[in-house]
């Protein structure tokens, strides 16, 4: 599973062009933080998982962390592809064995979690049915979010795959869901009004008509990162923020724990940090974790999640609007970004 051969390749900042603002961090910035990373080789209490991120290998180190402590579980593994991250490469397996290796993991996180806590598994139309299957051994599964992952090339054989899965579950049948922290604000084709004329489950706003819809599980309102976001890393799959930001918003509340033992380039943990929950996350590659680590800082001198402002999420391209709605200084730099 290890390979000696990948380099890995840096942009410097000074080989970036001007509008590139995926993240880098100076030689210097690695050494600085590289002791936050924490080490998980026993057993851990609360407080030392807190905002944290631990280097290891899942499942193994899960052993080390503590009952009952999670209150929302975001689940991005690698999905079931011939994948490198980092040092690391995935191999593909049967559907069977992924189920296997998925099984592994679940069993493991069983423990770590409230009875009231939700699940979300992430993966694409290939392994999610074995997603499914294993987690309706442990879990009440709820739903299956479908989202437009607008990114990659076409196919002359087949259908291009723009879109992957999220499943949706939940230890037991109390659990918190907040589907008005999740509206998205659309724009209205069909204006209807009531037989007085007054608009009709609508508004009339400065940039036109739009209603605030109730969130369903078809999102076609994100933005892969890409090199001008300043959320953007090298990862080779890094979720939006915006994605979890609606998990987070709907299945936790400020102050409760988010836990990611795939944490990649931390989005989970940004995400938790500027929406006021707690987290703790792992990784088995050090430099993802270098970078959430940076992230984590950057998040506290801009809040801001690309695509949600205010309580609302808004559909894609929409950036003059919010930028009407915003502060100075939020407009300021959604203007950096457009
Ligand atoms: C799909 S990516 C997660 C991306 C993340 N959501 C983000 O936004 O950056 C999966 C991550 O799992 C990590 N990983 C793979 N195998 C692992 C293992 N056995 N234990 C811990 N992490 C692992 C990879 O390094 C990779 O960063």
């Amino acid at each position: 599973m290890v390979s000696t051969t990948m380099v890995p390749i840096r942009m410097t900042n000074s080989s970036k062009p001007s509008r590139n603002r995926t993240l880098t961090l100076s030689p210097g910035e690695e050494q600085r933080l590289r002791p936050r990373i924490g080490q998980a080789q026993s057993e851990l209490p609360i407080d030392a998982c807190d905002g944290r991120v631990f280097f290891g290998s899942v499942p193994e180190v899960l052993d080390f962390f503590p009952d009952h402590f999670v209150d929302l579980l975001i689940l991005d593994p690698p999905y079931n592809l011939d994948k490198r991250f980092g040092e690391v490469a995935f191999h593909q397996k049967s559907m069977q064995e992924y189920a296997q290796y998925l099984d592994n993991i679940l069993r493991r996180l069983l423990r770590l979690l409230r009875p009231t806590a939700s699940i979300y598994l992430c993966g694409d139309w290939k392994c999610s049915p074995a997603g499914y299957e294993v987690l309706s051994r442990y879990f009440q599964v709820r739903n299956r979010i479908t989202w437009e992952r607008e990114k990659g090339r076409g196919a002359m054989s087949n259908w291009k795959n723009c879109s992957e899965d999220i499943l949706f579950a939940t230890v037991g049948t109390h659990y918190t869901f907040c589907a008005d922290a999740v509206r998205l604000r659309r724009r209205v084709i069909a204006p209807y009004r009531t037989a007085e004329g007054a608009p009709k489950d609508w508004t009339q706003g400065e940039s036109g008509k739009f209603r605030d819809t109730m969130p369903s599980n078809f999102w076609s309102d994100l933005t892969i990162p890409y090199w001008s976001m300043p959320e953007n890393t090298a990862h080779p799959t890094q979720k939006p923020e915006k994605l979890l930001a609606k998990l987070i918003l709907a299945s936790s509340r400020p102050g409760e724990m988010v836990f990611d033992p795939f944490l990649g380039s931390g989005t989970t943990a940004v995400v938790a940090r500027k929406l006021n929950r707690r987290f703790c996350g792992i990784d088995c590659n050090e430099e993802y974790l270098l970078w959430a680590l940076r992230r984590l800082e950057l998040a506290e001198r801009f809040p801001r999640i690309q695509g949600y402002d205010n309580g609302i999420f808004y559909e894609r391209n929409t950036f003059a609007e919010q930028r009407r709605k915003s502060s100075p200084e939020l407009s300021e730099s959604m203007a950096s970004d457009a």
